[in-house]
């Protein structure tokens, strides 16, 4: 079983991607809205949380674990693997090396929270694949808010995005790099305030792949023929959250939305 989380309903584009690419594979799936945004949480907050969350995961009889969130991975991946040794996780980090490939312009603009641009993960990106290229990172003040309220397609969002690009617009970046899980479900809105003047990058289709990879080479992928079921746990309002998925995901078929508490001052979920 495949394990995946988020602060919230970002990972969910993740998800998806996994749940589209490996139809048999079950899966849980943990939002922890009680603490959206993890963003503008400390390195060391948002590590505490994601080990939680882990053990949570684990404890529903997760195999793998997939850190559908940037922020988190930027803060706890290589804590969580020190963590967990016996256990593979698939992390979050911007699509930097496509985007500098891609780039004609040799400026690459990347959107994403910052803690995401604090953690050693960014830095060893730029080393290991930034290349010649400028990389510009960008804040997006709002824009989680924005995306876990679903207001996607708000004259109010589309304010914030003009002026989180437009810095990137102006430095001449002809790549997008989508930092943030959240982000792709923008992905309309961004589009429309590009025009054209950007590609935009999502990774999760590779990260989907790369969990495929994974679970293969652990002898872990499912033997399953039919559909695979999959819970989704908030530690939020589940009824809400339960509206999200129909909205976000009207085609996915055999989930059960279910909620789960933090317990211990936020240092464990009981599900
Ligand atoms: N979706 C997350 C990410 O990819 C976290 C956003 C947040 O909670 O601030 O960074």
């Amino acid at each position: 079983m495949i394990g995946v989380f988020d602060s919230g309903i970002g990972g969910l584009s993740v998800w998806r991607e996994i749940v589209r690419q490996l139809p048999h594979e079950p899966t849980v799936y943990l939002a922890d809205q009680a603490h959206v945004p993890y963003g503008s949480r400390g390195m060391a907050e948002v590590r505490a949380l994601a080990e939680g969350v882990t053990r949570f995961l684990l404890g529903q009889g997760a195999q793998v674990i997939v850190i559908a969130c940037n922020t988190a991975s930027a803060a706890a991946l290589y804590y969580l693997r020190r963590t967990f040794p016996q256990i593979p996780f698939v992390g979050m980090e911007p699509a930097v090396k496509p985007a500098v490939e891609r780039t004609r312009s040799g400026v690459v603009g990347v959107i994403a929270t910052p803690t995401t641009f604090q953690g050693e993960l960014f830095n060893s990106l730029l080393a290991r694949y930034g290349g010649d290229a400028r990389v510009i990172p960008q804040v997006c003040p709002g824009l989680v808010e924005a995306v876990e309220s679903l207001a996607l397609e708000t004259e109010g969002t589309e304010q914030l995005l003009r002026e989180c690009l437009a810095p990137l617009l102006e430095a001449g970046a002809d790549q997008l790099v989508l930092g943030c899980t959240h982000y792709p479900f923008l992905r309309t809105a961004i589009e429309r305030v590009v025009a054209g003047r950007m590609a935009v990058i999502d990774p999760a289709p590779a990260v989907a792949r790369q969990t495929g990879r994974v679970l293969a080479r652990r002898g872990l992928a499912s033997t399953g023929a039919e559909p695979a079921t999959h819970r989704l746990y908030t530690t939020g309002d589940r009824d809400a959250f339960a509206r999200t998925v129909a909205r976000l995901m009207p085609d996915v078929a055999g989930v059960t939305v279910l909620p789960a508490r933090w317990a211990d001052g936020a240092s464990r979920i009981d599900g």
